[in-house]
């Protein structure tokens, strides 16, 4: 079986100013962490004890996930004075595990419906140093790409280009060998991107791609963020994490969190969804939006499009379509 490390530590300056106070895994979609959709995922696919890499705002995870076990999983901390990229985040979170089983490694802000326990299968009948997941893009363009030939091994990492040999792309899941991870030198910054799977490749190590096009997508900018709450609101994405969570109702249309308060006049659709302890005035719409817990939305206000962030307050009659809101600022995304 595998172990996990979820790379949590970045400084998320995409999604600023909800990154100011809150690390990005730790928004919330679908009326939960980023975080806890992985951590679901993860356990689905039999992986039980996980490391969380942190670093930015790395108080912030602990309070909420504790020692795992509401969730039937091990969770560890591996925290980072100064961040060490995602080698560096790596090689130290990976000193909390047993160096026996495979590791996965996943991106913190990838929401994925891709099969991680067939992907693990193959990284192990391929007795493979490296397996990493790939998905397919229309245009890969805007992201780098990595072509691998009929045998499925990788034949190149590469960065973007305006003409990609491939419609492959990385898509932050990847198996590693512990052998593998034991080679990263620690408390040295290192991008595994730009540095170790280039590194392997040339070295002819075994590195193989794991090809899945299921539901994929990094939240990292706001427009994605907002598509990925209503994406696992409206079932386009697997959302394992909300059978487990406290939700008073659930459509295709909304998500409310248990406790939230929302008036029987009020509309919430697209999509939108309203977290724990969170007030939705009467006559209030919330479309493809959402409020985070503890917000106030007032009376007859119509958000669209937006992130209301926790404890941020919007006031009555207010209009506010593709923004961000927090307790001390409006940003137009
Ligand atoms: P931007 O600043 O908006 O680009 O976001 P980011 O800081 O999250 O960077 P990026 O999207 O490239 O990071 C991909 C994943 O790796 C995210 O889940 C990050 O949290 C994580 N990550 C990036 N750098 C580090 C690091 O130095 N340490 C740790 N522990 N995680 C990191």
């Amino acid at each position: 079986m595998a172990v996990g490390i979820l790379l949590v530590g970045g400084l998320g300056t995409r999604l600023m100013p909800l990154t100011k106070y809150t690390p990005k895994p730790m928004l919330t979609v679908a009326g939960l962490p980023v975080t806890e959709h992985q951590l679901a995922m993860a356990r689905n696919a039999g992986i039980t004890t996980v490391v969380l890499a942190t670093s930015y705002l790395s108080d912030l995870f602990t309070p909420y996930f504790g020692d795992g076990s509401k969730w039937g999983m091990k969770l560890l901390y591996a925290v980072e004075k100064s961040p060490l990229g995602t080698g560096g985040a790596i090689a130290n979170a990976a000193q909390l595990l047993d160096t026996h089983e495979s590791i996965v490694v996943i991106n913190g802000d990838v929401l994925s419906s891709h099969n991680l326990g067939e992907q693990i299968r193959q990284h192990e009948a391929n007795k493979a140093d490296l397996t990493l997941h790939l998905t397919t893009v229309a245009d890969a363009r805007a992201y780098g790409c990595v072509p691998s030939d009929s045998q499925g091994r990788v034949i190149a990492f590469l960065e973007k280009m305006d003409k990609p040999v491939a419609n492959t792309i990385n898509a932050g899941c990847y198996l590693f060998n512990p052998k593998v991870v034991q080679s990263i030198p620690l408390n040295t910054v290192i991008s595994v991107e730009r540095e170790s799977f280039p590194q392997l490749i040339s070295d002819a190590a075994q590195v193989f791609s794991y090809i899945d096009n299921s539901y994929w997508l990094d939240i990292g900018t706001p427009q994605a963020l907002l598509k990925g709450s209503r994406d696992l609101v409206s079932g386009i994405a697997d959302a394992p994490a909300l059978e487990m969570a406290d939700v008073a109702h659930h459509d295709q249309h909304c998500l409310i969190m248990a406790t939230a308060r929302v008036d029987a006049s009020a509309v919430i659709d697209q999509g939108s969804c309203i977290g724990a302890g969170a007030t939705i005035a009467p006559q209030a719409h919330v479309r493809g939006s959402i409020i985070e817990s503890g917000a106030v939305v007032g009376k007859g206000a119509i958000i669209s499009d937006s992130f209301v962030a926790a404890g941020a307050e919007v006031a009555e009659n207010a209009q506010i379509s593709a923004a961000f809101v927090t307790k001390s600022e409006i940003l137009t995304i």
